[in-house]
């Protein structure tokens, strides 16, 4: 089997928010109508007091929907934080929004968070990075906060002729043991969840699906 590794996944993303390239995951694409969602029934009666992060916030539409709902947003991400800087800077509005080049694996949190964002990143980083991770976000919220994660799990990935591909290090979860983890974290919250059948094909060879995954969501809410 072939392997990739950490390092092209991070050259992957710098070369396409570098570039703005087409690519075939719609790293570009609006916030999905389930976060949208979300955000229309929070309670922003206090918009100066609400804190939200975004683990792995790659364009950053997701920060921009967030900040424009009264959040202030620190964003986290290992590619430069010149891209996102840069779209900032264009903007008209300004926003409340903290640009941080961290990579997640040495990332510690260990403080309160209104909303957490956490979308299609986790499958990169290793099981026990993403289980401290989770468990420190759990753990430092307080009545009240929603975490709102997608992650792939069972992927799998190919190249153009059909070999298996695997990335280095990375959390492969089963779908089975992803929920058994969210169920352990997650204890007393309200939890959503949801699986749906992913893949991504070369717009060049639309029937060559090179990634099939299931793709978790995660929407949990720390009640009283
Ligand atoms: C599939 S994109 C998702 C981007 C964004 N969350 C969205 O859904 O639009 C994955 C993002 O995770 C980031 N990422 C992957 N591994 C990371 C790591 N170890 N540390 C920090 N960021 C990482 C990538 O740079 C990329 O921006």
């Amino acid at each position: 089997m072939k392997s990739i590794n950490q390092s092209s996944v991070q050259d992957y993303y710098e070369k396409v928010l570098r570039d703005k390239s087409d690519n075939n995951e719609n790293l570009f694409a609006s916030v999905s109508s389930v976060f949208a969602q979300l955000l229309s029934v929070i309670n922003n009666d206090h918009p100066a007091s609400l804190s939200a992060i975004d683990l792995g916030y790659g364009y950053g539409n997701y920060c921009l929907a967030m900040a424009d709902k009264g959040f202030h947003v620190r964003a986290v991400d290992y590619v430069c934080t010149k891209y996102f800087h840069g779209r900032l800077q264009s903007l008209p509005e300004s926003y409340d929004i903290t640009i941080e080049q961290k990579d997640l694996n040495e990332l510690s949190i260990s403080k309160h968070y209104d909303l957490v964002v956490c979308k299609d990143v986790l499958h990169f980083l290793n099981q026990v990075t993403v289980e401290k991770l989770l468990t420190q976000i759990a753990d430092s919220a307080c009545t009240g906060a929603c975490h709102f994660l997608t992650i792939f799990t069972d992927i799998k990935r190919c190249d153009s002729f059909g070999n298996a591909l695997f990335l280095e290090k990375e959390a492969n979860y089963s779908q089975a043991v992803l929920c058994d983890l969210i169920q352990r974290v997650y204890v007393d919250w309200q939890l959503d969840i949801y699986s749906e059948l992913y893949k991504e094909s070369n717009r060049a060879n639309p029937e060559h699906y090179y990634f099939r995954a299931n793709r978790i969501t995660v929407i949990a809410k720390k009640l009283p």
